[in-house]
């Protein structure tokens, strides 16, 4: 799996790649929803080359960490982000070996939970989230987008379906979203986003 990510991110720049966006705004209007301090600490899981990071840094939030299983991907994004890349905690790991030594006022990951096609995976996965945030952003391909992405299988969610399945793992639901992405080519990705506060 790592190695498919870093032949991604070693071969393609961010045009050619679906999920980039612009401006990450369903990811910023979700965080500024939840009315964080601007020290909170966020962590954006599967962050890979996405602009988030450089939003939350303008907006003036000073403990922001980015974690993907892709060197080069953080290597691509330190890069793009000159000097700010000092201000940020950097954690090359897959998610499902991830162990943290520290607390998240809130875990944000677009695109990357819906790649967990396994049962056990997805358990393991909220699992770990649920040991380190105390607030989740997560946003999905819909049932109504597409079936694979980058060449994978993904595992399609709709309102209920998050619910449930985050609601299983301790989780309280605060709000859903749709959200249609154009791609850098142009086509629509339907997504749906869930805000969740951790009640375990
Ligand atoms: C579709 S991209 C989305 C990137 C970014 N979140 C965005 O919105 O632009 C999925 C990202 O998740 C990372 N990824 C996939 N599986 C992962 C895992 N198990 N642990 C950590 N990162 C993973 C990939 O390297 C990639 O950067």
């Amino acid at each position: 799996m790592k190695s498919h990510w870093e032949n991604i991110y070693s071969s393609k720049q961010p045009n050619e790649l679906s999920w980039t966006q612009k401006i990450p705004q369903i990811s910023l209007d979700l965080i500024k929803s939840l009315n964080l301090s601007k020290s909170s600490s966020i962590i954006d899981v599967g962050g890979g080359q996405s602009m988030l990071v450089d939003f939350l840094i303008d907006l003036g939030y000073t403990n922001i960490s980015v974690l993907d299983l892709s060197k080069n991907a953080i290597s691509k994004t330190k890069r793009r982000l000159g000097e700010n890349a000092k201000k940020v905690n950097w954690i090359e790991t897959d998610i499902l070996d991830f162990k943290s030594s520290i607390k998240f006022d809130l875990c944000h990951d677009r695109a990357l939970f819906h790649f967990l096609t396994k049962k056990n995976d997805v358990k393991k996965y909220i699992n770990k989230i649920s040991l380190f945030a105390s607030k989740l952003v997560v946003g999905t391909f819909s049932i109504e987008g597409p079936k694979r992405c980058s060449g994978l299988e993904i595992r399609q969610y709709n309102q209920n379906s998050m619910k449930e399945t985050f609601e299983r793992g301790g989780f309280k639901s605060i709000s859903f979203s749709k959200s249609d992405h154009l791609t850098p080519s142009n086509r629509i990705q339907k997504f749906i986003f869930g805000v969740f506060e951790n009640s375990n």
